[in-house]
């Protein structure tokens, strides 16, 4: 398909109904959301969810989330919806927090990538809910960015990886939360955190009163989402992060030597330091969390379209732990195909 067929249309009600009758009639369409852009079909048609996996090269066993508009679309896509899922979906919904729940039949298994779980959320975004009462059934979406790219926050990034691979992106402007949802599963004994996003592990506890990360189980061993084994979020320039204390200076030494070597090298840091970089090439990620997660992936696009060689990240806890996940990924890969040679596909 010719990059230029496809079409961009600003959010509002034609959008809505253009994007429906395209998701009615089997094609995927990308949409916005609150955290990240979406590559939408219906979750109910198996032939246009493996166009999905096409258009953005993802591995068939990563399962895609499936986004409703309403409770009754959950009823749809779910056996049960157990007491711990009620009270995240009071505290969270609509918002950035996927659940893991037993899914329907109706389910197609290439949506659950044959797992007998599915993971559900309701968009905070007006836009998307939108977009999914016009088609009139529950979409599943991943993050609408080529696999092991990073996730698009706007627009453009979509159009970047997907022109020519779909036939509309509906425009929502920047995303307000920037980074993707967080993953629960309470499928088992005690809510698991399969991906850290939008929605914090402390928030999370605080509502269901206990809660365990992946790959720390209390207890029994806790399941790990099949997304997580990827490489993801990876710009082509290599990614290094540093952590408190010693970071600036190691940056400082990390940034100079490069360009000694020639390099292009650029630094991302909290809004607080950007005086301690002098006129070195450094941009900021804001104060807070909040603002790095907005940052974090347009930040990692940039330095490719100025095709930036190495991103130093000042990492501080203040930045929270959805982008420090982001980042240590970003990083992995570069790691990983630096001793390797070999790059691994990602979500
Ligand atoms: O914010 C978001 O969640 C965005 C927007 C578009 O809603 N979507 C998104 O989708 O990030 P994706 O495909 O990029 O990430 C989905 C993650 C993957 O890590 C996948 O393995 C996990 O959710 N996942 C999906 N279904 C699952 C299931 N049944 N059990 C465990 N993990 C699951
Ligand atoms: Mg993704």
């Amino acid at each position: 398909m010719d990059p230029r067929l496809t079409r961009v249309v600003k959010a509002g009600p034609q959008a809505a109904e253009l994007a429906a009758k395209l998701l009615c009639a089997g094609d995927i369409v990308a949409i916005p959301t609150e955290t990240v852009y979406g590559l939408a079909a219906s979750a109910f048609d198996e032939a246009a969810c493996r166009r999905i996996f096409e258009a953005k090269g993802r591995p068939q066993d990563n399962p895609l989330i499936v986004h409703v508009a309403d409770q009754d679309m959950l009823a749809l896509v779910c056996e049960e919806v157990p007491p711990d899922a009620v009270k995240l979906i009071n505290a969270f919904w609509p918002g950035p927090l996927s659940i893991v729940l037993k899914k329907s039949r109706r389910i197609p298994d290439t949506v659950s990538a044959g797992l007998p779980t599915v993971a559900v959320r309701m968009p905070a975004s007006r836009a998307a809910r939108d977009i999914i009462r016009a088609a009139g059934v529950p979409v599943a979406a991943p993050s609408a960015n080529r696999s092991g790219r990073p996730s698009p926050t706007s627009a453009e990034h979509v159009l970047c990886d997907m022109a020519g691979r779909i036939p509309l992106v509906v425009d929502g402007g920047a995303c307000s939360v920037g980074v993707e949802s967080t993953v629960v599963d309470v499928t088992g004994t005690q809510p698991i955190v399969l991906r850290p996003g939008g929605i914090r592990m402390e928030q999370v506890r605080a509502v269901t009163g206990s809660a365990a990360a992946a790959g720390q189980p209390a207890g029994d061993a806790a399941p790990m989402s099949p997304g997580v084994k990827y490489k993801h979020y990876s710009p082509r320039a290599m990614v290094h992060v540093f952590t408190e204390p010693d970071s600036v200076q190691e940056i400082l030494a990390a940034y100079d030597t490069s360009r000694t070597m020639g390099l292009r090298p650029v630094i991302l840091c909290p809004q607080s330091d950007l005086v301690l970089y002098k006129d070195r090439h450094a941009r900021s990620l804001g104060n807070g969390s909040s603002d790095a997660e907005r940052a974090i992936f347009a930040e990692l696009r940039s330095a490719d379209e100025r095709r930036d060689d190495l991103i130093l990240i000042e990492y501080t806890d203040a930045m929270g732990e959805a982008v420090k996940d982001r980042i240590t990924r970003a990083a992995d890969r570069c790691c990983h195909e630096a001793v390797t040679g070999e790059v691994k596909e990602s979500t």
